[in-house]
């Protein structure tokens, strides 16, 4: 069975934050979109994908969403705390506590093919058992001077291939990396 394929695809302060330290993300939205319907390649990526992979962290800010943002996709939700989802979103989603290989080979036997991980530390978790094959990093030009970082501590330098940078005129500056197998 092949591995599924693991993405990121993130939004970040320059100083490397992915929201406040409680958790929000106004800054997210206080940006003006320039370009009409520019949605920064969001759309294209999303489509791409069959699963999300999402710690708890990140569920809690989207369970509270007026949509539930996952809509069609099989949803991972990481959790050792968690038991059940809210009532509301019961069937949605699965709650899985595993190491990152373990999810990834539990996942990849029921056929999946490519993931969405989402989240600080569940992106920490999955770069540090070197299962992230790729990663779209927005950089928006504000600086939060603290927060949740996106990126942590690592066992070893964990090398990049750059593919491609895009500026946007509202100052949005996207990266996407390949990561390259340690040597
Ligand atoms: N800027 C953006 O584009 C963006 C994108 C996504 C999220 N966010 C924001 O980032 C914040 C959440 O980030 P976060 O750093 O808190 O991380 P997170 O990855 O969303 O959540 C961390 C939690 O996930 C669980 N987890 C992770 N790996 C696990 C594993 N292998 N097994 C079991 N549980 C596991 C643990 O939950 P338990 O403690 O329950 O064990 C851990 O405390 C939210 O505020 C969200 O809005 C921003």
């Amino acid at each position: 069975m092949g591995k599924m394929r693991c993405s990121v695809f993130i939004g970040v302060s320059l100083d490397g934050f992915i929201a406040r330290a409680n958790g929000e993300i106004d800054w997210l939205d206080s940006f003006e979109v320039v370009e009409p319907q520019q949605d920064f390649g969001y759309k294209e990526f999303y489509s791409s994908v069959d699963t999300l992979i999402v710690g708890r962290g990140t569920f809690e800010v989207a369970s509270r969403f007026k949509a539930w943002p996952y809509e069609g996709k099989r949803v991972v939700v990481l959790s050792s705390g968690m038991d059940a989802l809210p009532p509301e979103l019961s069937g949605k989603a699965e709650i899985m506590s595993a190491a990152p290989t373990d999810v990834v080979r539990t996942l990849d036997e029921r056929g999946a093919r490519h993931a969405y991980v989402d989240g600080g530390r569940t992106i920490q978790g999955f770069l540090r058992a070197g299962l992230i094959d790729d990663m779209t990093i927005t950089r928006l030009p504000i600086l939060l001077g603290a927060g949740l970082p996106l990126f942590g501590s690592l066992d070893r330098d964990v090398r990049l291939d750059h593919i491609q940078t895009r500026a946007y005129k509202n100052g949005f500056v996207q990266s996407k990396y390949g990561v390259l197998l340690p040597s």
